[in-house]
């Protein structure tokens, strides 16, 4: 079986799709998904699409670029929302330095906040990081728990860091791209038992779906490439990444 992740198909570029996307990713061997939300709404619509499908799980968070527009400081809502059962991570949380470094501190803050929470519930956490790789890894490697760098897009040296500390490296589209020549490196270099496969739709489709809207059924193509990268058989890979869903977020 192959597992998405990380997708976020509560998107409204799925309506009136939905049930078709989901249908393909089934056909596919997509057989469990991780809806992830960002913040309050998308958290929301996170869990009403797990209590719909029992092959889908919630992740629900406050995403770093979100942190500004958040007016409940204290997250009550997450830890309210915690209380349903297919919640199973929180996320994504982290750092994003990419769009906007004006408010650092506070994404930090959130960010430590939150992990705290998943200490509190006993859960992962799926983190997002963008140009705020060294800022990202000394906080997690202060605040010690376990979880996932969601679509890791950092160099080879940083993701043996990451994995010293606990975490998994998330694989997604970008993997099939071309360029993408450091991440085609983390795949080669970094043990099996590390990775994790995901798509991040409806962003990142892989090749040959590049720039159009991504799918969970397309996460085979992501399994593809790490088995050409590794030079093992599809079946060995899928395997290998089923098992390392299964162990970080218990599904
Ligand atoms: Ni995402």
């Amino acid at each position: 079986m192959i597992i998405d992740t990380h997708m976020h198909i509560f998107d409204a570029r799925y309506e009136g799709i939905l049930e078709d996307v989901i249908k393909d990713a089934l056909k596919s061997n997509v057989k469990k998904m991780i809806a992830v939300g960002y913040d309050y709404e998308s958290s929301k619509k996170a869990i009403a699409l797990s209590k719909k499908y029992d092959f889908i799980y919630a992740s629900i968070g406050l995403h770093p670029s979100e942190v500004q527009k958040e007016e409940d400081k204290k997250l009550t809502w997450l830890t309210e929302m915690l209380k349903s059962e297919k919640v199973i991570a929180i996320g994504e949380i982290g750092l994003d330095y990419y769009w906007d470094k004006s408010y650092k501190d506070e994404q930090i803050a959130m960010f430590i906040k939150q992990i705290e929470i998943a200490k509190e519930y006993n859960l992962p956490i799926i983190v997002h990081s963008r140009e705020s790789t060294l800022d990202c890894f000394n906080i997690l490697k202060e605040n010690k728990t376990s979880g996932v760098m969601h679509c890791y897009s950092s160099s080879l040296e940083m993701a043996v860091e990451f994995t010293k500390i606990g975490y998994y490296i998330g694989i997604g589209g970008v993997v099939t791209f071309k360029n993408s020549k450091e991440i085609k490196r983390v795949v080669e270099n970094i043990d099996i038992k590390y990775l994790l496969s995901e798509t991040d739709s409806p962003y990142l489709a892989p090749t040959p779906f590049r720039g159009q809207i991504n799918k969970p059924g397309y996460t085979k193509y992501v399994i593809q490439e790490i088995a050409n990268l590794k030079k093992i058989s599809l079946e060995e890979v899928e395997a290998a990444l089923e098992n390392n869903a299964r162990k970080l977020f218990g599904i």
